[in-house]
């Protein structure tokens, strides 16, 4: 069964991903610091621009840029992306590949704890789907098993560490009271801290 839907996914999208084009990339977290920053030339310098889930662009652009080569992200963080940005899936289970393969084909009904959506658009040619793996090994390496799991921007950090030569960090970085807030948006849960995530030991390597 699992061995079947791996088998559809890499008849769908591009069993092998390209590799060879970061020489240097930017990776940028959606911390409520990048506010004010004039980071946006500097992000865009940079042949690959990593960006995650939500991350808004317009009204942002002097601080954040304007260049996204790839977006990670999970089944119920996914937006629409346009036709040269890569998405890139960091699949939890295996209802996360079932959903990127309905979701650019008959398009997805299931449900999950948050709403999903049935359909994305996106350039199935430039999709890479990271092996969960890929997860337990930052989990079990970087973090020592710390949180319930690496949060995405983390996640993104490492993938970046180990496919580009040069790697440049923005975003990243609880507010002054602890909590992970984003540069677009006020936060609502003023008691979100760092979530699932062992923000304390992600920290340690930024
Ligand atoms: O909130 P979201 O998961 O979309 O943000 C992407 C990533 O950016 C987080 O997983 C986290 O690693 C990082 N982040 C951060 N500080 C913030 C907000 C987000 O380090 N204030």
């Amino acid at each position: 069964m699992v061995e079947a839907t791996v088998d559809e996914l890499f008849q769908i999208f591009p069993p092998r991903p390209d590799l060879d084009s970061c020489r240097t990339c930017s990776v940028v977290g959606n911390s409520v610091n990048l506010r004010k920053s004039n980071y946006g030339p500097l992000i865009d310098s940079q042949d690959v621009v990593i960006r995650m889930n939500y991350a808004q662009i317009k009204g942002y652009e002097s601080d954040v840029g304007t260049k996204t080569t790839h977006r990670v992200m999970y089944p119920e963080s996914a937006t629409d992306l346009d036709n040269s940005t890569h998405l890139v899936l960091f699949p939890f289970k295996i209802q996360d590949v079932e959903w990127l393969i309905q979701a650019f084909t008959t398009g997805f009904n299931g449900t999950s704890y948050t709403k999903v959506k049935s359909k994305i658009k996106a350039n199935k040619d430039l999709v890479m789907v990271v092996n969960p793996a890929f997860m337990m090994y930052v989990h079990e390496v970087w973090l020592e098993n710390k949180g319930n799991y690496p949060s995405t921007g983390f996640m993104g950090l490492v993938l970046a560490l180990h496919i580009c030569k040069e790697v440049h960090v923005f975003g990243y970085g609880a507010d002054s009271d602890g909590n992970w807030s984003h540069y677009w948006e006020k936060l609502s849960n003023k008691n979100f801290k760092t979530g699932f995530h062992a923000g304390q030991q992600e920290l340690v390597f930024l």
